[in-house]
C-alpha cells in the first residue's frame, strides 16, 4: 500500500481522488485531481517543459488520443503489448501472473517471460490466490492492454486509445523535420494522456488505466551518436547508474562514454539532464538510480533501456523509461503506411534513430508528494507540511488579512490583486483563525504567507512567513514583489532577508 499518510493527505485535501466515485460500480484505475492537485500537476509538467523541452531546444506537440488500428499494427502494440494474466479456478479472480510471483519472492519478474515459465514459477513458489488463498490456477494467458474504440455510425473504423503518447510524435516526425529546416538531432515532446487496460490497477496513481505521460523522442543520425555540442556541461556530472547485477553508483558522464557503458554520448547526456530535472523536483540524488534492464525486461521496441527509479517507502518506483528505440518505430510506420520516412543528410539517406525519455506525470506527482511529506512536533503541537519547491507548489504565496474588520480585508485584497497582476500564483483566505490558515496552506505546500495586520495600516509593512522554518520577517509592501521573485528563483534565502 502507498504510504498511508501521503494518500490520506491527498484525499483529505482533495489533491487526487477516485474518478466517478459517487457510483459504486466505477472501475478502478481512474483518478481526478482536485483544484490544488491539478495546479501541482500542471507545475510538474511546466518544470519538465521548461527544463527538459525548452532549454534543450525541443519542440512540443499536442496529438490526438485516438488513432487508427494501422498505427498500432505498425508500432507492434497489437501483437506485443500484453500482460500475463492468471485466473483462479476457485473464485475466478484475475491477476497479473508476474506481479503475484514478484510479490511472493520479493524480486522483479519480467512481464515478457513465456507463459509456460510463469506457470512453472507459480507452481514452484506455491503462489496462492490473493482473494481466496486457493492454489488452483488456470494456465497463464497473454492479455492485450489496448483499449479499442469504434469510430463512426457503423463502427467499422477500428481505432484505439493510445497506450503511449509518442506514436503521434513518430507519425508527425517527417512534417516537423521539414518545418525544422531538416536538421537533426530533433527532439519532439508531448505531455498528455495514455490508456492501458490494466488488470489490477493499484497503489493509487502508480498503476492506473488512464495516466499522463511527458515524453520526448530525440531523432538523430546513428553515425553521430557521440556528437553532443553541450557535452562540456555534463561531462564531469555523475549519474547514478545501476548496471546489470551491480549496485547503483555515481559515474561521471565522461567515464560512462569512455567505457561505452551506454550506446553513446547522446544517451549519457540526456540521462544526466533527467537526473538534473528530478533534483529540481526536490528528489535527493541518493534516492535516484537509472537501472539497466536486461533483455527479458525491456519493451519490445527497445535496444537499450535505463529505467529511472526513485526510492520511497514503497520501494523503488519507476518514473521514467529511457529507451534507445533505434529506427524501430519509423521503419514500422513506413512499412505499413508505405510512406517514405527517411531523411537525407550530407547525401546519405537513412532512417533516423530515436532515444526516448518517457516519464509518468502522476508517478512523478506521487513520488514528489511522498518525499515532500513532513510531520513534526512544535511546541507540543503536531503539524504537517509539504516541502515542495516553489516551482511545484500550487501557490507561491498566500495573503491573509489578520482579521476581516477595520479595513484590513480590503487592504489585504488590494495586495493580493497587485501580486496576482505581477504574475505570482497567489492564494487569498480570510476565514478562520490565522493559525488555522497557516496550517491549511502548509499542508498543500505553499512556501510563503503574507499577513496584513493593524501595523501594516500605519507602517506599510507586512509579515512574511516561511513554511518550513515558520519564521517570520517584517518586510516593506513596496519590496514584497522583488523579495518573492528572488525567493522563488533561489536568488535569496529566507534567512537572508534584511
Ligand atoms: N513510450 C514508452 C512508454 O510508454 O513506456
Amino acid at each position: 500500500m502507498p504510504k498511508e499518510e501521503t494518500v490520506n493527505l491527498a484525499l483529505r485535501r482533495g489533491l487526487f481522488y477516485p474518478a466517478a466515485d459517487v457510483y459504486a460500480n466505477a472501475p478502478g484505475g481512474f483518478w481526478d485531481f482536485g483544484p490544488e492537485g491539478s495546479k501541482i500537476r500542471r507545475n510538474i509538467i511546466q518544470l519538465w517543459r521548461s527544463e527538459l523541452v525548452e532549454k534543450e531546444g525541443f519542440v512540443e506537440i499536442h496529438g490526438a488520443q485516438i488513432l487508427p488500428e494501422d498505427v498500432f499494427k505498425a508500432s507492434g502494440h497489437l501483437e506485443n503489448f500484453n500482460d500475463p494474466i492468471v485466473q483462479c479456478r476457485k473464485c475466478n479472480s484475475l491477476n497479473r501472473a508476474d506481479k503475484l510471483i514478484a510479490d511472493k519472492i520479493d524480486d522483479i519478474v519480467p512481464e515478457s517471460l513465456a507463459t509456460p515459465e510463469l506457470d512453472k514459477m507459480i507452481e514452484e513458489h506455491k503462489i496462492e490466490c490473493p482473494k481466496c488463498k486457493a492454489r488452483d490456477f488456470n494456465e497463464v494467458k497473454k492479455f492485450n492492454m489496448m483499449m479499442r474504440v469504434d469510430i463512426g455510425a457503423t463502427g467499422d473504423q477500428p481505432c484505439y486509445l493510445r497506450p503511449e503518447t509518442c506514436q503521434s510524435i513518430f507519425l508527425d516526425f517527417k512534417r516537423l523535420y521539414q518545418l525544422h529546416r531538416g536538421d537533426l538531432p530533433l527532439g519532439i515532446s508531448q505531455a498528455g494522456a495514455s490508456f492501458r487496460n490494466e488488470i489490477s490497477p493499484r497503489n493509487t496513481l502508480l498503476r492506473a488505466r488512464e495516466f499522463g505521460q511527458m515524453e520526448t523522442e530525440i531523432f538523430f543520425n546513428p553515425d553521430k551518436i557521440d556528437e553532443v555540442p553541450q557535452w562540456g556541461e555534463v561531462k564531469d556530472y555523475k549519474i547514478n547508474l545501476m548496471l546489470l547485477g551491480k549496485k547503483a553508483k555515481g559515474i561521471s558522464c565522461e567515464e560512462v562514454a569512455k567505457k561505452k557503458i551506454v550506446s553513446g554520448k547522446l544517451v549519457a547526456y540526456y540521462i544526466a539532464r533527467v537526473q538534473q530535472l528530478y533534483e529540481k523536483y526536490n528528489i535527493p540524488v541518493e534516492k535516484m538510480r537509472f537501472r539497466e534492464l536486461d533483455k527479458d525486461e525491456k519493451a519490445f521496441y527497445a535496444k537499450e533501456t535505463w529505467d529511472f527509479e526513485v526510492e520511497t517507502d514503497l520501494g523503488w518506483i519507476e518514473l521514467m523509461a529511457c529507451n534507445y528505440r533505434t529506427d524501430y518505430d519509423l521503419a514500422g510506420h513506413s512499412k505499413i503506411s508505405k510512406k517514405d520516412l527517411m531523411v537525407n543528410e550530407g547525401g546519405k539517406k537513412f532512417t533516423p534513430h530515436v532515444f526516448e525519455l518517457s516519464a509518468g506525470i502522476a508517478r512523478t506527482f506521487y513520488v514528489a508528494l511522498d518525499l515532500a511529506f513532513r510531520k513534526e512536533k512544535r511546541g507540543g503541537e503536531e503539524r504537517i507540511f509539504l516541502d515542495f519547491p516553489a516551482r511545484v507548489s500550487p501557490y507561491l504565496v498566500a495573503v491573509f488579512p489578520l482579521v476581516k474588520k477595520d479595513g484590513l480585508f480590503e487592504k489585504a485584497r488590494e495586495l493580493f490583486e497587485e501580486l496576482n497582476e505581477s504574475s505570482f500564483s497567489v492564494f487569498f483566505d480570510e476565514k478562520g483563525s490565522i493559525g488555522k490558515r497557516y496550517a491549511r496552506v502548509d499542508e498543500i505546500g505553499v512556501p510563503y504567507a503574507v499577513t496584513f495586520d493593524y501595523d501594516s495600516m500605519n507602517d506599510k509593512t507586512v509579515t512574511l512567513r516561511d513554511r518550513n522554518s515558520m519564521n517570520q520577517k517584517r518586510v516593506k509592501v513596496k519590496e514584497l514583489s522583488e523579495i518573492l521573485w528572488k525567493l522563488s528563483t533561489q536568488k535569496l534565502s529566507f534567512k537572508d532577508i534584511k
